[in-house]
């Protein structure tokens, strides 16, 4: 590569320094403008960008503050109508626990008025039943909703209807033909029954007044003394039938309880 050397170099620089000086001189003013719109349009961007920031920030925040509130709205909607629902829920299940609360109420204090009434019932009975066979083991003998107890011992009228008395019982009553039958059967002797004269008038020891009878022929009779005041059974000529009989007498006596079971 050849070397080309200026031997006036300094010179020829110093002159196209002092040129260009001159044509700097000349081109400057082109250049400041450009420099100036050059500045000028940074600063517009850059003022465009500031103000973009500062218009946008609080229009982004006022649009995100609008769909916040919005989100808000709605979701507060949301609950409401969440808790309205729920409350009308429930306020359905509360009335369904209290109905079911109330007739599960009625259903135990009706089992509990259904128990005492049984337990009553079912203490009634072994009660009565304590008491049936209590005298059935004591030698009473049941026949139509009655016992009937036999004395081995005579007693006068009185003292006969006294010992029923104590036995819980009273002298037979006796107040049909079935029960006239019956008491046939266990006649041995003379025995007395519950009847007796006031002022005049038969009576039973319940205080009835005699109305069906089964006297033997020819009695009542007051007979001799004209004190039979009292009613035995006895046999008849052809048969067992009542007779007057004088109260101070001894016989046997028949007893009776009522008893239904
Ligand atoms: C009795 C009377 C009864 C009469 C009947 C007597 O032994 O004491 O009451 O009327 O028998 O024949
Ligand atoms: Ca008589």
């Amino acid at each position: 590569m050849e070397m080309v050397v200026f031997e006036n170099e300094p010179e020829v620089l110093m002159e196209n320094i002092s040129n260009k000086g001159h044509r700097d001189t000349s081109a400057a003013p082109g250049l400041k403008l450009y420099r100036c719109v050059a500045v000028s349009f940074g600063l517009l961007c850059i003022l465009q960008v500031a103000l973009n920031i500062s218009l946008r920030l609080p229009l982004n925040c006022e649009a995100r503050t609008k769909q916040l509130t919005e989100e808000r709205d709605e979701l507060k909607g949301n609950l409401n109508d969440s808790i309205l629902g729920h409350e009308d829920e429930i306020k359905i299940l509360t009335g369904e626990r209290d109905e079911l609360k109330r007739r599960l109420d009625d259903i135990i204090s009706g089992n509990e008025a259904k128990i005492k009434t049984l337990t009553g019932e079912r203490d009634e009975l072994k009660r009565r039943l304590d008491a049936f066979t209590h005298r059935s083991h004591n030698g009473w003998l049941y026949f139509s909703h009655s016992f009937y107890y036999i004395s081995q011992i005579k007693k006068t009228w009185h003292d006969s209807r006294n010992d029923c008395l104590k036995r819980g019982a009273d002298l037979v009553i006796i107040n049909s033909r079935e029960e006239q039958e019956f008491i046939k059967g266990l006649v041995q002797n003379l025995m007395w029954i519950g009847l007796s004269k006031r002022d005049g008038i038969w009576e039973w020891v319940d205080g009835t007044r005699l109305a069906q009878s089964f006297w033997c022929s020819g009695e009542p009779n007051n007979h001799k003394s004209g004190n039979e005041d009292c009613g035995e059974i006895r046999s008849c000529s052809d048969d067992h039938g009542w007779n007057d009989e004088e109260c101070s007498y001894s016989s046997l006596w028949i007893c009776e309880k009522k008893m239904a079971l």
